[in-house]
């Protein structure tokens, strides 16, 4: 339903929600249709596969102990899309759904929906949290809280003064995400990881790959990085194709041998 909004309304996504150019009257009944047969088709199509496998779904965060139901070294492989370190708050694209599932019923269901995400908006940053600890010892995280630290000082906005904060935490909680990983993955197993880069905060450029691939590989869960893929591709007016720098495959795989 969530997805129908931009369709159906002014709002739009440039990745936070903007107004945009006032639209005419659109069918929402009609498009919203549309969206439930095309899902409907999907599980059909999936009714009719003769090798389906076991599918279960389950909530936990990825980086606070929500896996701990997962078995050490049972998982074969990980693919993933982590949350972008570009201020996005997921509960806040995802608001309506969260409502209509029942998921969130009231102002307090939402807060400690945000507390169990990820760190990666300045709208979800808590006094209590302190994941930045496990990373300072990495200069490339200093780094970036440094230079967007001495970009703040320069604003009296309350959000920009969030930001390094944000950073920190943000690579704290992938670097308790990583142990995690490290736990669960079978030696010798695969994790696959999107991953973009940002120039969200002052416009720093910050290499979020480059960096999440060092704190994987520093965080003492036997994880190294074998792939590291552009993803992306873009055609420039000439025809040329160009595999953009912002946007990776990052590719871990866990030491020691497979015994399965
Ligand atoms: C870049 S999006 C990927 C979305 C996904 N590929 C999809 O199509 O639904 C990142 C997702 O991570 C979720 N997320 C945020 N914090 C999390 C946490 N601590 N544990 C697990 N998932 C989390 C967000 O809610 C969001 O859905």
């Amino acid at each position: 339903l969530g997805l129908l909004v931009p369709d159906i309304s002014n709002m739009s996504y440039g990745p936070e929600i903007y107004r945009a150019r006032r639209r005419r009257d659109r069918n929402v009944f009609g498009l919203f249709q549309g969206r439930l047969e095309e899902n409907l088709k999907r599980l059909e199509v999936l009714k009719t596969m003769e090798r389906a496998a076991q599918t279960r779904v389950r909530l936990g965060d990825a980086a606070n102990g929500g896996l701990r139901f997962l078995e050490r070294d049972r998982v074969d492989a990980v693919l993933t899309s982590p949350p972008y370190l570009s201020d996005h708050d997921y509960s806040r694209l995802t608001r309506l759904e969260l409502v209509f599932s029942g998921n969130v019923a009231s102002p307090s269901d939402l807060l400690k929906l945000k507390h169990r995400l990820l760190r990666s908006s300045s709208k979800n940053v808590y006094q209590s949290d302190h994941a930045v600890e496990l990373v300072k010892r990495f200069g490339a995280v200093r780094s970036v809280i440094k230079g967007i630290s001495e970009r703040a000082e320069e604003r009296a906005s309350g959000f920009a003064r969030v930001y390094p904060r944000l950073v920190g935490e943000y690579f704290g909680d992938m670097y308790k995400h990583f142990q995690t990983l490290g736990r669960v993955l079978r030696p010798g197993g695969q994790a696959a990881y999107i991953i973009g880069d940002q120039s969200s905060f002052f416009a720093l450029r910050i290499k979020t790959a480059a960096i999440i691939a060092q704190l994987a590989e520093g965080c003492g869960a036997g994880l190294r990085v074998v792939a590291k893929e552009p993803l992306k591709k873009y055609r420039g007016t000439r025809g040329a194709v160009a595999w953009s720098n912002q946007e990776w495959m990052l590719l871990f795989q866990k030491r020691g041998r497979r015994n399965r």
